[in-house]
């Protein structure tokens, strides 16, 4: 016996239908259970009165949360390639794709705010800012852009500091895939191999002609080109979310200081430059 609201909406009936779904629980909903809808949607502590802190603030969290689901994929990837598995892995990097897709959207919201808007709660955040993303730390560790001083601010928080200790010295996912490409008999140095995993990822001449080499026989080596396409994906779009954050934060504080401390816009022109996997750039030319 199932309760439903009735056809009018106003009240409602109890009756048997057998393609309804189930209204009937003991306890929590098993929805609930597995998503905890509850605990997410009751996370938005507000810091001021106006009402576009929401928006920053979700968006921040929806954020956060595809940070952490592209870290689950990155990682996938990686471990499946310790194993040579290139089917798994390019499984996870082709769903990560997607996924920096649906990150990047997730700025359409915050793109055009004007600094009018934005001051009318900047002052509300503090000294809080997205520089203390662990996540995304995380996610730049895998990336090979580890720096041993982004643990710092995470001094306080002992798990936090702890599972970014654990990705400084792992190997990142380019080092698994280099790795790879050495199992495979092509010519990685062994001076990159062997590298201090917990320093950032320096560019290799040698690694570049390794990836000249196997784009310009994409026929004999077209799972290693799939492979090589799947990360300059991840590249381009993680460059268009640093390059997406710098305009919408130009749009919004121009020149100001950041609420983290840095140069603002002027530092953040500097960390868009980059390109992670530099190789898969700059052997283009070579091809
Ligand atoms: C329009 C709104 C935003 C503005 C004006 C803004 C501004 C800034 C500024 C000025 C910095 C430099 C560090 C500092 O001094 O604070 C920064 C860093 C950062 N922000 Fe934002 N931000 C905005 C939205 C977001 C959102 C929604 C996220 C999502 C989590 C985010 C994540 C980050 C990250 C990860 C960094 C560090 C970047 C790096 O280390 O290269 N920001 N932001």
């Amino acid at each position: 016996m199932s309760t439903f609201p009735d056809a009018s909406g106003a009240g409602t009936v109890a009756d048997v239908v057998a393609d309804a779904p189930n209204l009937d629980f003991a306890g929590t909903t098993p929805y609930e259970d597995y998503v905890q809808a509850d605990v997410l949607t009751h996370l938005q502590h507000l810091r001021s009165d106006d009402p576009g802190e929401m928006v920053f603030l979700v968006t921040t969290q929806v954020m956060e949360l595809w940070f952490t689901v592209i870290v689950h994929e990155w990682e996938t990837a990686s471990h499946a390639l310790r194993r040579d598995d290139i089917p798994v892995a390019m499984d996870a990097l082709k769903r990560s794709v997607r996924e920096l897709e649906a990150l990047n959207h997730s700025w359409r919201p915050l793109a055009h705010l004007t600094p009018a808007q934005f001051n009318s709660y900047r002052g509300a955040l503090g000294e809080g800012s997205g520089f203390q993303s662990a996540m995304y730390r995380r996610m730049e560790f895998l990336l090979g852009e580890k720096s041993a001083s982004m643990l710092v601010p995470h001094r306080g928080a002992p798990r936090v500091h702890a599972e970014l200790e654990k990705a400084l010295q792992e190997p990142s996912l380019y080092d698994e895939v280099l790795g790879l490409l050495a199992r495979r008999g092509l010519p990685v140095p062994a001076s990159v191999l062997g590298r201090d995993l917990a320093q950032r990822y320096e560019p290799s001449p040698e690694v570049e002609a390794v990836w000249a080499g196997i784009y310009a026989d994409s026929d004999q080596n077209a799972e290693l080109v799939r492979l090589g396409e799947a990360l300059s994906d991840v590249a381009e779009l993680v460059w268009r979310w640093r390059n997406d954050h710098l305009v919408a934060t130009r749009r919004a504080m121009g020149a100001k200081t950041g609420t983290g401390g840095s140069a603002g816009v002027a530092w953040l022109e500097k960390r868009a430059q980059k390109n992670v996997f530099p190789e898969l750039w700059t052997a283009r030319s070579h091809v």
